[in-house]
């Protein structure tokens, strides 16, 4: 029996992705650590198998890959905080980077039919070119982006070297249910919606800006990612490409800000702090490449805004 493997697929794009799997009447298996996933993440179905593990863990990869038999394997498994690599490069240099190339390797030699790998906007850095586009330059600035690029330049090579039909994903600023807001290097959606939703129910919580809160972000909502992952794992032409995931449009931290307070009619306290280090003040996706392919988003920032917010105020 055919399995679609999908790593890090109890974490917040991957739990996403995997609903929509299960909704298409397909067999998952999910490969995660638990670092930051959850098992609660994970729709309870019987197409649903769990194996709890590391990707750099080189030996239960290969144990994996004898042991079942997988047609697309989408490969999310990441230290995905960019500030967290800053702090830890060496932990996230053996996940973001060695488990890609082990995951990569076994892909070849067990003959899989698709790979499709979770890269980042992060990989063009802060060159001043906007929008960003796929054929641009790119300036890697920290652990996080480097092993992203590496990883990258591995899978599209694997096409080249091995005809593993592969495809890299540079997603850009992806939001929406799931995403763990609780520590500070988690994404920042997660954390406004959460301080704002703490503090309509009356609980001291405040925002932190670093920065002057001018920085731009091309925020997509989760659907649209997943969207985007299936239609990619369709598409022939796709095969051996990079393409830019986002939806196109700018949004600054500011704008966020005046977004949530419509929705939620007011925000908790907002303070500044200093800019983080290795931070991008803009980024922006050229999605020209990926419409190409077919795919327009479905969700506007404020519509995935509003989605969110009304799930977390029934769930969070
Ligand atoms: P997440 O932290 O919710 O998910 C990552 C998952 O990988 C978690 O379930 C975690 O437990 C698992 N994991 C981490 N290290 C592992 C290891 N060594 N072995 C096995 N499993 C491991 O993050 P996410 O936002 O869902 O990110 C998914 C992917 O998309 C990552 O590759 C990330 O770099 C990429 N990405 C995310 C964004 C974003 O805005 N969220 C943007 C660009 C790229
Ligand atoms: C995010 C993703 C990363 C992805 C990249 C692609 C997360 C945790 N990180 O990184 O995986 O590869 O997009 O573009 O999902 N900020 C605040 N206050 C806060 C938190 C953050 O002002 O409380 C600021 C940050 O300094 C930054 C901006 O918000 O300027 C966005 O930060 P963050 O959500 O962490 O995303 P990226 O660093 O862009």
């Amino acid at each position: 029996m055919k399995r679609t493997l999908v790593t890090g697929g109890a974490g917040f794009i991957g739990s996403h992705l995997v609903e929509a799997l299960v909704a298409q009447g397909r067999d998952v298996l999910v490969f995660d650590n638990f670092s930051t996933g959850k098992r609660e993440n994970l729709p309870d179905s019987n197409r649903v198998q769990v194996v709890e593990g590391d990707i750099s863990d080189k030996s239960h990869v290969e144990r994996l890959f004898r042991k079942f038999n997988f047609d697309t394997v989408f490969h999310l498994a990441a230290v995905a905080s960019v500030a967290k690599s800053v702090e830890n490069p060496e932990e996230t240099h053996r996940t973001n980077f060695d488990g890609t190339l082990y995951l990569l390797q076994e892909s070849v030699k067990h003959s899989v039919v698709r790979f499709i790998f979770a890269s980042s906007a992060a990989v063009y850095g802060d060159l001043p070119e906007l929008p960003k586009k796929e054929t641009d330059p790119v300036k890697p600035l920290t652990p996080y982006a480097v092993d992203k690029f590496a990883s990258e330049r591995y899978v599209v090579n694997a096409f080249e070297l091995y005809g593993l039909k592969t495809t890299a994903l540079r997603f850009f600023n992806v939001f929406g249910p799931r995403q763990d807001p609780s520590s500070p290097y988690s994404g920042v959606i997660s954390i406004f919606v959460d301080r704002v939703i703490k503090s309509l129910k009356g609980e001291d919580a405040g925002i932190t800006i670093f920065g002057d809160g001018k920085q731009t972000r091309d925020f997509i909502f989760v659907k649209d990612v997943v969207k985007a992952l299936l239609l990619v794992e369709r598409s022939h032409d796709a095969v051996g490409g990079v393409f830019n995931v986002g939806t196109g449009k700018a949004t600054s931290l500011l704008d966020l800000l005046d977004y949530l307070a419509k929705i939620a009619g007011r925000l908790p306290p907002v303070h500044f702090a200093p800019p983080r280090r290795g931070d991008i003040k803009h980024s922006v996706a050229d999605i020209s490449a990926l419409r190409g392919l077919g795919f327009s988003p479905s969700f506007t920032v404020e519509e995935g805004l509003r989605v969110l917010f009304e799930w977390e105020r029934e769930n969070g």
